[in-house]
């Protein structure tokens, strides 16, 4: 997503403190700008300031120090409701009122709005739907019905009902099973592709920040201490308590950040035949590109349509004029989308040192290797980055 969100931020802090009237500081000077559509992630430890910045931002907590802006606008001269009022806020576990039905909790803004009943009833439904609860299954329920997930589920629901500028989220998964909180984190990603909304989510789980930040800004004792893109934090930590933090010395825990789409796969020079091809032309592509399983030498073969059908061995062929296709067996492939500590694991367990990447439609993205994930390890080793430059 590099470089997407250049345009005009969403959300400016400006120098902001928040002094506590016990003394406490829990914001100092925090400068930091949200950018239109992007998810900024705030991580770091236990009372260093998450909640804090997040309710800064919309005004659940007023700065002692400082400027926010919203839309360009000082959030100090807007009236707090309306502002409220375009920023979707979910928090964790307690979130959702528990004398109102599913329905009712999801209806709350859209109400407060003074939307019309029946396009209250509509936004509900589609909410929900969005969410994987249905308005005819779920509406009627009781939140103490419904499980932590579910729960979780139906304050996002809540949160989009506004039809909000901006969704602000604090540790939102964070008393979920990690099964849960997996498969929630993977339905968030979707719909934010859906709603291009800007979200500015807190965690205190790296692996989260990684996963669903644009941009991930690490903060200490109330302080920033550095922001930028998971692959940047990895690579160039600003001090050692980005690096312990973000583990960048932990090989393992780095792949589990840098998606395949990253690194980036080899897309040059495959062995690739149609369906129609035989054997010696397989033969002479196989030698010409040189990508080899041990000594096993190998083609990857397309339909018609580029849709990959698998691989063929070609040692041992009978006939140089024999098709290739009748040797077709599944190849095992990754997504793009996919962490290389997925792709490693797939290789393992296939016993492969290569692996196709494979988009939806079963079309060729790449080849991951074995040795890339080596040079990529090197890489990081010499301070050079988590990607394979060309
Ligand atoms: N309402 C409050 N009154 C006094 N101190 C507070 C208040 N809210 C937070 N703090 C203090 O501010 C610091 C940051 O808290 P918080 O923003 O909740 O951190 P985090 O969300 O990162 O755990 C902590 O030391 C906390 O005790
Ligand atoms: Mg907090």
């Amino acid at each position: 997503m590099s470089g997407v969100f250049s345009g005009e931020p969403h959300i400016v802090l400006e120098n902001v403190w928040k002094t506590f009237e016990s003394g406490s500081v829990a914001v100092r000077n925090l400068s930091l700008e949200v950018y239109c559509g992007e998810t900024l992630v705030l991580i770091g430890p236990s009372g260093c300031g998450k909640t804090t910045t997040l309710r800064l931002v919309n005004r659940l907590v007023e700065p002692t120090k400082g400027r926010i802006l919203f839309d360009g606008e000082n959030t100090l001269d807007m009236n707090p409701d309306r502002l409220r009022q375009r920023m979707g806020y979910v928090i964790q576990g307690i979130g959702l009122f528990p004398h109102m039905s599913v329905e009712d909790n999801v209806a709350v803004v859209p109400r407060l709005k003074k939307m019309p009943r029946q396009a209250v009833k509509e936004t509900v439904a589609r909410c929900l739907e969005l969410v994987g609860l249905p308005v005819q299954a779920w509406g009627k329920r009781w939140p103490r019905e419904l499980s932590g997930g579910q729960r979780q589920r139906v304050g996002v629901a809540r949160a989009l009902a506004g039809d909000p500028e901006v969704i602000l989220m604090d540790e939102p998964f964070g008393a979920l099973d990690p099964l849960t909180r997996e498969v929630l984190q993977d339905e968030l990603l979707a719909l934010r592709e859906r709603l291009g909304k800007t979200i500015v989510f807190v965690t205190h789980d790296i692996h989260e920040a990684m996963k669903m930040g644009d941009r991930v800004a690490v903060m200490k004792g109330g302080e920033l201490v550095q922001v930028g893109e998971p692959l940047a934090l990895l690579s160039r930590p600003a001090d050692n308590f980005v690096a312990d933090f973000v583990g960048a010395d932990n090989h393992l825990a780095m792949f589990s950040f840098v998606k395949v789409k990253d690194v980036p796969p080899r897309t040059e020079n495959l062995p690739v035949v149609g369906e129609g091809a035989t054997f010696g032309e397989a033969l002479d592509l196989a030698e010409r590109t040189g990508i080899q399983y041990g000594r096993r030498r190998f083609v990857y073969v397309v339909d018609a349509t580029g849709r990959v059908l698998g691989y063929a061995d070609i040692e041992g062929f009978r006939a140089r004029n024999d098709p290739v296709r009748a040797a077709v067996k599944p190849a095992p492939s990754v997504a793009p989308e996919s962490s290389v500590h997925d792709a490693l694991l797939r290789m393992v367990e296939n016993g492969v040192i290569n692996l196709l990447v494979l988009d939806d439609n079963r079309r060729m993205k790449g080849l991951l290797t074995f040795g890339d994930l080596n040079r990529l390890i090197e890489n990081q080793r010499r301070g050079e980055g988590c990607t394979l430059k060309p």
